[in-house]
């Protein structure tokens, strides 16, 4: 399936999902410990939510780019692709490392994907479909052939751990796809994304931008946390999901009966039921797995992908919506037939091979932070490189023979 950028922009070319992974922090929080740090109890947790634990990442070296990072090996591992390969690095992601530098260029370093461009992207938890849409754009019209679309949080580092209406609903975690140019009809079938910016500050994390950089008086107000009118988003989430699938389903040129499987975002079980009921699908074409991850933003779809093959709820020719909302506010939806069989069974050297090939990516990257070091060394203030400087002593030390 790999080729080159743009030598097949004259034949049609369609974007199918080839490889996908996830990656969980170890530290499991249930309700009950919850309990002990907010007002709040396992049964009001479960009965609004449906979450009973999620995943935190409470070492401080895990972040967003090193579980992307996983995950997005885990996916080159089940397509069988080295990193060298990949064009493109997509991370859709709530909790970005910085504003800069994206995480989507730390997780590219992280690889060794040095032939890939790399960019976050920010649509909140609806951030994973957006990149699915703009990653099939780009296959479809010839310009890529491998892209990686990954969805990476660290949420909790952003949550406000004194807030029960809040602290109690996010988890860490990231999940990716790579999509694949192939000449075989199906993979992404159509997409929908949507925006309703007038609702930006139901979700909000307020300071830290342009508008309100940090200060004391920001830290003090804690307004770098996430700040959420639960009952608003609740109404958007039941009324555009149910929206935005069946305009995806349409697009694609099918109909509800059509669909094998739905993976909507993981935020809460009563919107995903109360959506998917206006819908008429019966539960059993509904992934849930929100039970033991929470909402994990921009990561909730891809992970719950990778579970829904785990537990073969996918079949070659299934076709499948994923869709999702979140802050903005936004909300984007796909359906994708899926063409690809369960995982391969790819060789033990090739692993090998590829692990090996990440342990060079470090060290590819300490020596280039080396070398610019060595580099800026030589440079004097005024900015003239070091070789310039030589060859002017040396026109100075001739001129003064010569004298
Ligand atoms: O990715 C998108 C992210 N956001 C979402 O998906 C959020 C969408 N909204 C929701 O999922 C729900 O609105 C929540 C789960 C956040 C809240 O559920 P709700 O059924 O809408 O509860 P509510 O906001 O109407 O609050 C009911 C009561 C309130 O008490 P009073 O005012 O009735 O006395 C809250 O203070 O529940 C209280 N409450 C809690 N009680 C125990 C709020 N959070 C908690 C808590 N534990 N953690």
């Amino acid at each position: 399936m790999a080729g080159t950028n743009g030598k097949h922009a004259s034949t049609l070319r369609y974007a199918h999902i080839t490889g996908w992974g996830k990656a969980l922090p170890d530290r499991v929080i249930t309700n009950d410990e919850l309990a002990q740090i907010v007002d709040t109890s396992d049964e009001w947790i479960r009965t609004r939510t449906g979450i009973r634990r999620r995943r935190i990442a409470v070492d401080p070296s895990e972040t967003s780019a090193t579980l992307g990072t996983k995950a997005a090996r885990a996916a080159l591992e089940v397509a069988d692709l080295p990193p060298h390969k990949v064009d493109l690095i997509i991370c859709a992601t709530s909790s970005p490392e910085h504003t800069f530098p994206s995480t989507a260029s730390l997780i590219q370093d992280g690889l060794g994907a040095v032939n890939a461009g790399a960019f976050d992207l920010s649509a909140a938890c609806s951030g994973f479909v957006y990149g699915i849409s703009l990653a099939s754009g780009m296959i479809g019209t010839g310009q890529m052939d491998n892209i990686l679309v990954i969805g990476a949080e660290t949420l909790s580092r952003i949550v406000d751990w004194s807030d029960r209406n809040t602290c109690v609903l996010f988890g860490d975690g990231a999940g990716a796809v790579l999509l694949q140019a192939s000449p075989v009809p199906g993979g992404v079938l159509s997409s929908v994304l949507g925006s309703d910016g007038s609702g930006g500050d139901l979700l909000i994390l307020p300071a830290g931008g342009s508008k309100q950089p940090a200060t004391l008086e920001t830290v003090a107000a804690g307004k770098h946390f996430i700040k959420m009118d639960g009952r608003a988003v609740f109404r958007f989430a039941t009324r555009v999901m149910a929206e935005a699938t069946l305009q995806a389903i349409e697009k694609a040129g099918l109909s509800i009966d059509d669909i094998d499987l739905v993976i909507p975002h993981q935020a809460n079980e009563r919107i995903i039921k109360s959506s998917m009921r206006q819908l008429k699908l019966p539960e059993e074409k509904i992934f849930i797995n929100l039970y033991d991850y929470g909402n994990t933003s921009t990561a909730s779809i891809p992970i719950a992908l990778c579970e829904a093959v785990e537990q073969d709820r996918l079949k070659p020719n299934d076709n499948l919506v994923m869709v999702g909302f979140g802050a903005g506010l936004t909300w984007a939806a796909t359906a994708v037939k899926w063409a690809v069989p369960g995982a391969r069974e790819v060789p033990a050297w090739r692993v090998h091979q590829r692990s090996a090939s990440y342990g060079l990516a470090h060290v590819r990257s300490r020596f280039l932070r080396f070398s610019r070091k060595v580099e800026g060394s030589l440079v004097t203030e005024d900015g003239d490189a070091w070789s310039e400087v030589l060859s002017r002593r040396i026109e100075n030390w001739r001129r003064s023979r010569e004298e």
